[in-house]
């Protein structure tokens, strides 16, 4: 089937990246503090990121356990990391004097990472946008040409591309950037790459953002977006860190679901990422290479009821994510399955089990925690698992 890989992949590195690190306020500082395009503009001509090294970036995703990156080529400001026939607010004509995209991809393919381009259509720069199609008919038509030539750019300029991450249609309608035919050629280059919802229409997966919210359709794919700390784009003052667990438990919730998670890192203008972000990937890659594989491939499945995790499946397989170790025996219920063996993932140490109809006690357990961000006891199950109903009178 067409991008499998992506329910395979489970978790991603989403990159916002622009002019807007060197204020280091986030990204939609321009917006926000409404700053005049001349003096934004200026910004450009003091981006040139000297310690950019996206192979750094690519072996840091890989370090991680992340199987897919995507780049923000054009956020909401305009400024195109590529460079571009239609636009001169580019990496390529102004300080940096290089084609940013260029150099993301290549590290990418040399290392077998699936690309990932964001792409906003918006662009605050145009009047006409503001304005839209009804006020400025005229205005939109070649404000939308200038938006589908640089998508048109993005799919031919660099060869094989496994995600369009679009964002920003907001407040218009899919018939208004006229969506359908700029995804039809999309499709036309890139017969292979996965659409994200973004661009109004449902395409190949939906995003929700900031929350884990599976869709409603299970066979739709989802991923879930998520900031570290509360920024996209590089702010220097915010402190507000998520916890390596807080990280973990995440991922493990958008796996049990069926979703991936796209976790966020916003480079500062020399192009290095933050270390803040370093040390929480490096922590996130030592969990994963011991329990990655109660992650990638995992199947949407009913869920066991425990006080202390929660669990992820493939096929007759569950994985018991135990983020608060209660010592030494943990217990699940609702188990409609029998539970045929135990064993703690990371170690293979076999786990004695016993099972009183749908509740299962996992026992002689190490009195602490075998790992304090999450232990995972792993299981093989007559069945898929099944659950038993919770509410009813337990005598
Ligand atoms: C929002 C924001 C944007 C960010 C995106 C990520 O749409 O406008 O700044 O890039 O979310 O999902």
């Amino acid at each position: 089937m067409r991008g499998e890989w992506f329910s395979q992949a489970r978790f991603g590195m989403f990159i916002h990246w622009g002019v807007y690190s060197i204020p280091a306020r986030g990204e939609w500082v321009r917006y926000v503090e409404r700053i005049p395009a001349s003096e934004y503009e200026r910004l450009a001509w003091k981006f040139n990121p000297r310690r950019y090294d996206p192979e750094e970036w690519v072996g840091l995703a890989q370090e991680a356990g992340m199987k897919y990156m995507v780049l923000t080529t054009r956020h909401h400001d305009g400024y195109s990391l590529f460079d571009s026939q239609v636009s001169d607010f580019t990496a390529a004509k102004t300080a940096a004097r290089r084609d940013l995209v260029e150099e993301y991809v290549e590290a990418c393919r040399g290392k077998g990472m699936r690309i990932g381009f964001y792409y906003s259509l918006l662009d605050w720069r145009y009047r006409a946008y503001f304005d839209g199609p009804q006020k400025d008919p005229e205005g939109w038509a070649k404000f939308r040409e200038y938006v589908h030539a640089q998508v048109r750019e993005l799919c031919t300029n660099y060869g094989k591309i496994d995600v369009l991450w679009y964002d920003g249609a907001w407040p218009w309608t899919p018939e208004d950037w006229k969506s359908a035919e700029l995804n039809a050629m999309v499709r036309r280059f890139q017969p292979d790459i996965l659409i994200n919802n973004r661009s109004g229409l449902p395409e190949d997966f939906g995003t929700p953002e900031q929350k884990i919210e599976p869709s409603s359709d299970v066979n739709r794919w989802w991923e879930t977006c998520m900031t570290m700390n509360d920024n996209w784009g590089y702010s220097a003052a915010d402190r507000n860190w998520k916890s390596v667990q807080q990280l973990v438990m995440n991922l493990a919730q958008c796996a049990r679901d069926g979703g991936n998670y796209l976790l966020n890192v916003g480079p500062k203008p020399n192009g290095t990422i933050p270390l803040p972000s370093v040390r929480r990937l490096r922590e996130i890659g030592r969990w994963m290479r011991l329990n990655g594989e109660s992650i990638y491939g995992s199947e949407r499945c009913q869920q066991f009821s425990s006080m202390v995790g929660l669990t992820t499946a493939k096929s007759t397989t569950a994985y018991h994510h135990v983020f608060r170790w209660p010592g030494k025996e943990a217990t699940i219920s609702g188990v409609g399955n029998k539970v045929l063996s135990a064993q703690l993932l990371a170690t293979r140490k076999k786990v004695s089990v016993e099972q009183e109809e749908d509740r299962v006690f996992f026992k002689d357990l190490p009195r602490k925690a075998p790992d304090p961000i999450d232990s995972v006891i792993k299981m093989e199950l007559d069945g898929k698992p099944e659950v038993a109903p919770s509410f009813r009178h337990i005598p």
